[in-house]
């Protein structure tokens, strides 16, 4: 492979989502506007668009042309951002600032917060499972589908959010912490490189592999979060920090302390890279997105 730069890659996919997101979504004026501007408003506020571009260097790492899955990226990103609004709500982690900007119950309203996270995922589901305009078969669809639900639902994300917001306040073992992180957010982030790979045709062997590299980068996603929620700043981040401790989160750093969290996370990297160090050079971009997990400033 010739000379890569990670962020120069990240930008390009990051166009690529962003203009493919901006064709999908029901533009602003769609009735009811209230509820599409609130949908558009925090999906295009910001966002790093790890999730889809995830999708897309999975894809790549098994040989399939990105071009053909950006709308199936594009769902991993709507359904991120659910998550996103309903996270920040009163009623869970009551943040004020979300992607530089105020959140969305904050400009909306929190019931038009609520339904717009609500829409983005069903939405998500409808531009998934399209089978007419799309390149995949609908049994690969199924597939697809079958695989995010699993990390949507309560055995997954909100299994993790409910056992987050239980945990508040609360001395917690290592092991719900982990049950925590890898139920909140690593359990979409795998998602998102096994979307890619099963769209890609990956075989057995790959998926195992990637699966690995999946459940490890998104631990250590969770990670380096609770770690920036204390060394970061509110600026640099675009949400609020401190807030963990404020809310006595079952974070990383509460438990073990910020030095034991920063081992774990060479830790989790190591093993990402070693999980797929039988693909060749087309894996380079998950090898240097593993890297910047670790490695990130917001
Ligand atoms: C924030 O995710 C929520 C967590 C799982 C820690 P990101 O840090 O990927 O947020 P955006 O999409 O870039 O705003
Ligand atoms: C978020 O975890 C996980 C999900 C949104 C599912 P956090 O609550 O730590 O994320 P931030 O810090 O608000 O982005
Ligand atoms: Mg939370
Ligand atoms: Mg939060
Ligand atoms: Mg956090």
């Amino acid at each position: 492979m010739k000379y890569f730069d990670v962020k120069t890659y990240l930008k390009e996919k990051k166009e690529l989502v962003d203009k493919t997101l901006d064709n999908i979504l029901p533009k602003k004026d769609c009735f009811p506007p209230q509820l599409h501007s609130a949908m558009r408003y925090c999906l295009f506020s910001g966002g790093k668009r790890l999730r889809p571009i995830l999708v897309l260097a999975a894809a790549e790492a098994v040989g399939e042309d990105q071009h053909k899955l950006l709308k199936e990226a594009c769902a991993l990103e709507m359904i991120h951002t659910y998550t996103l609004i309903h996270d920040d709500l009163p009623s869970m982690d009551n943040d004020d600032y979300r992607r530089g900007h105020l959140t969305t119950h904050n400009v909306f309203g929190e019931a038009i917060a609520v339904l717009a996270g609500d829409a983005l995922q069903t939405e998500a589901f409808s531009i998934l499972s399209e089978t007419e305009k799309s390149c995949f078969s609908p049994e690969i669809k199924i597939k697809v589908i079958r695989l995010i639900t699993a990390a949507c639902g309560s055995r997954g994300i909100i299994g993790g959010q409910t056992v987050d917001l239980e945990s508040e306040g609360k001395e917690i073992s290592m092991e719900l912490l982990d049950y925590i992180h890898s139920h909140k957010t690593a359990a979409l982030i795998t998602a998102s490189v096994l979307t890619g790979a099963v769209l890609a045709n990956a075989d057995k062997d790959q998926l195992t592999d990637l699966n690995n590299y999946g459940d490890a980068i998104g631990l250590a996603f969770q990670i380096t979060d609770d770690i920036l929620d204390i060394t970061s700043s509110t600026e640099q981040m675009g949400k609020t920090v401190g807030k963990d401790q404020r809310m006595k989160k079952a974070t990383y750093p509460s438990l073990v302390g910020l030095d034991e969290a920063s081992r774990l996370q060479q830790e989790l990297y190591k093993k990402s890279i070693d999980a797929i160090s039988s693909f060749d050079e087309k894996a380079k971009p998950l090898r240097e997105i593993a890297k910047l997990i670790i490695e990130r400033k917001n």
